[in-house]
């Protein structure tokens, strides 16, 4: 019925790594950064470890290319709400256990149940002092992803509205999503379906074309998530690893990558500054209606 082959010849994709040694560098290297995040979904401005301040305007100088809510004509407000700390690294009272090969943080994608959720990520490794390879983030296009299925599974795909439950900043669920949605730049289509096991109840099939499911089709599309899941897990040849360096400035494309976190680094050695990024205008309504709009 499908034609996945999950592939592990342990090649992976090579994410873009561009050289900078200043704020005013990596500004004028914006054409290669809009090149790279148009193709690819995700990137690295590495040499420069870059303030604050420097982050920010870089940020509003990529949100005036894309009409960002995040641009030169942002209210401070946007700015003091969308900048965050992370790292997964925060809590002193904790064992990190996990080695560079087990998941922190599981595979995702992001904000699924927000009509406008975040477009992308600007992520400012502050602090890595962890060993060398331990606590990559690994990324995986989710338009690639979309296109390993079979003609006839995309077609099932892109009919499929799927409900579940997980915990949000505005709600737990139900929510109803299209399992296909088009990129908001491209226009191409992407999957763009839960799969973190924290969620209270996973995605199920509820309607196909309009009409409640079958048993068959709730059976068929399990399996065809059973086979994203194993491409996110198995098949390195479409993955891209981020190896931390201290002062990288990574650039994520997060309606389009899924991405998850591996350990072997313990408290206070990974530490980012997050800038998240909305469409221009939004709000935080969700998808709570059956029909998937
Ligand atoms: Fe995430």
């Amino acid at each position: 019925m499908t034609t996945i082959t999950v592939k592990s010849n342990n090649v992976e994709k090579s994410l873009t790594v561009i050289e900078i040694t200043s704020i005013e560098d990596a500004i004028s290297k914006l054409p290669s950064v809009v090149s790279a995040f148009n193709s690819d979904g995700v990137l690295v401005l590495r040499g420069a470890e870059l303030s604050l301040e420097d982050q920010i305007l870089f940020t509003q100088n990529l949100g005036d290319i894309y009409s960002w809510n995040f641009a030169s004509d942002a209210p401070q407000s946007t700015i003091d709400t969308s900048i965050y700390q992370g790292g997964h690294s925060d809590n002193p009272d904790k064992e990190y256990t996990q080695t560079n090969d087990e998941y922190v943080l599981d595979w995702h994608i992001e904000q699924v149940y927000y009509v406008h959720p975040i477009l992308a990520g600007i992520w400012n490794m502050t602090t890595f002092t962890g060993p060398n390879g331990s606590g990559d983030t690994r990324f995986v296009d989710s338009i690639e992803l979309y296109g390993l299925y079979s003609e006839n599974d995309r077609e099932f795909l892109a009919n499929s509205i799927v409900v579940w439950d997980k915990p949000a900043p505005h709600g737990k669920g139900p929510f109803y999503t299209k399992v296909v949605d088009a990129h908001p730049v491209s226009g191409l289509p992407l999957l763009r379906v839960e799969t973190d096991q924290g969620s209270y109840a996973m995605p199920k099939l509820h309607t196909y074309a309009g009409a409640p499911a079958t048993e068959e089709q709730i059976a068929r599309l399990d399996e065809l998530l059973a086979m994203l899941k194993d491409n996110l897990n198995e098949n390195t040849s479409i993955r891209y690893s981020q190896h931390w360096q201290q002062g990288d400035l990574l650039v994520v494309d997060l309606f389009r990558m899924y991405h998850a976190v591996m350990g072997g680094f313990s408290a206070g050695q990974r530490k980012f500054t997050g800038i998240g990024i909305r469409p221009k205008v939004y709000d935080n309504s969700m998808y709570t209606n059956p029909g998937g709009e």
